[in-house]
């Protein structure tokens, strides 16, 4: 691969890495370490299960990783957050790491992976083990991940939906997820269920490994998911989905000056968008090329007939002074961008 192609929205272009295979790290991240980008994503099974179109979603393996110097070529490197055939372990496949995301902790000198945990068999409910974040430790970027565990952030209540982790440049930290409750309100004489839906930002602790009992509601993303947090000239940004399952949607994008203040609703930063679908994809990370200024933003266009060939659509994320935008491309370079 010479540049990043992604051809027309409606298609489906698989990238390869360097042994030919299709890559297949779904809605992950990237993290540069030890001079190279490792990338890392869910692996999706290739096809749906006999029990439903959207069996393909979970994993049977885990989250693997690619490396790579120049984000173009891409080495396999293997499977760091292995599932069990075991069906006495909690990680018994398939199950989900959905939305898995690394950062590196500088004072304890390790990668720390969170990810939405869905034990098996993979799918989203709201019981034990079915709505939570997991967390996995490795003392390098590319090793075996040691998995610590599943917990829910501020309380039991809120079932945790889709989620992403953001290091600030101070060496904070912050999980963000949509906060699910459901609650039963008297209605006459009987009850109703009332809903709700809302990102929240959590600020971990300083080894990453917990959470604090500071965070904040943003209320302005409520029924909002998929989070991308990126920062310019002051301003962090979230650009997020709406609530469409797999079914793309219009993206709308958040701003801030802080973390935990309230956050701004800046609508939709598609350019040219016509079809309001972020251009028949939906958000999965943002990073910084190395040594530049320039923040890809990372996007899925998730393909439910077969999963493990979704295909990736990476951005050059544009700003103006207090705003963020993107525009389709589909094919381009890093050298044309500098
Ligand atoms: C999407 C969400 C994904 C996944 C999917 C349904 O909207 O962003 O992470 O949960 O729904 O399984």
């Amino acid at each position: 691969m010479k540049s990043f192609y992604h051809g027309e929205i409606n298609e489906f272009i698989e990238w390869r890495d360097t042994d030919g295979n299709i890559i297949n790290a779904s809605d992950g991240g990237i993290i540069f370490a030890n001079g190279k980008y490792h990338w890392y994503g869910m692996a999706l099974r290739p096809l749906p299960m006999a029990s439903g179109p959207c069996g393909g979603q979970m994993t049977d393996i885990g989250v693997v990783m690619y490396e790579s110097e120049d984000l173009l070529e891409w080495k396999y490197e293997g499977v760091i957050l292995e599932v069990s055939h075991d069906p006495q372990s909690e990680l018994y496949a398939p199950l989900r790491f959905e939305r898995p995301k690394i950062i590196y902790n500088e004072k304890t000198e390790k990668y720390v992976l969170w990810c939405h945990f869905v034990k098996y068999p993979g799918n989203h409910g709201n019981g034990k083990g079915e709505a939570e974040v997991g967390l996995a430790v490795c003392n390098t970027v590319n090793g075996k991940y040691e998995w610590q565990g599943y917990t829910r952030p501020i309380d039991e209540k809120g079932f945790v939906r889709d989620m992403t982790v953001y290091k600030d440049f101070d060496g904070s930290a912050y999980l963000i997820y949509d906060r699910h409750i459901i609650d039963l309100v008297p209605d006459g004489e009987s009850s109703r269920m009332k809903a709700d839906r809302c990102l929240h930002v959590v600020k971990l602790s300083d080894d990453y490994l917990s959470f604090t009992d500071t965070y904040s509601r943003i209320e302005s993303a409520a029924w909002r998911e998929a989070p991308v947090v990126l920062f310019n000239n002051g301003y962090y940004y979230i650009i997020t989905s709406g609530l469409t399952g797999w079914e793309t949607n219009q993206a709308k994008a958040f701003r801030t000056k802080h973390l935990m203040a309230e956050w701004e609703e800046i609508g939709d930063p598609c350019v040219d968008d016509l079809t309001h679908t972020t251009f028949n994809t939906q958000g999965t990370n943002a990073f910084y090329v190395n040594g530049s200024n320039i923040q890809i933003v990372m996007l899925e266009r998730h393909n439910t007939s077969d999963f493990e060939k979704c295909s990736y659509v990476w951005l050059p994320a544009k700003f103006t002074d207090n705003t963020v935008y993107l525009e389709y491309s589909k094919d381009w370079s890093i050298k044309n961008v500098i």
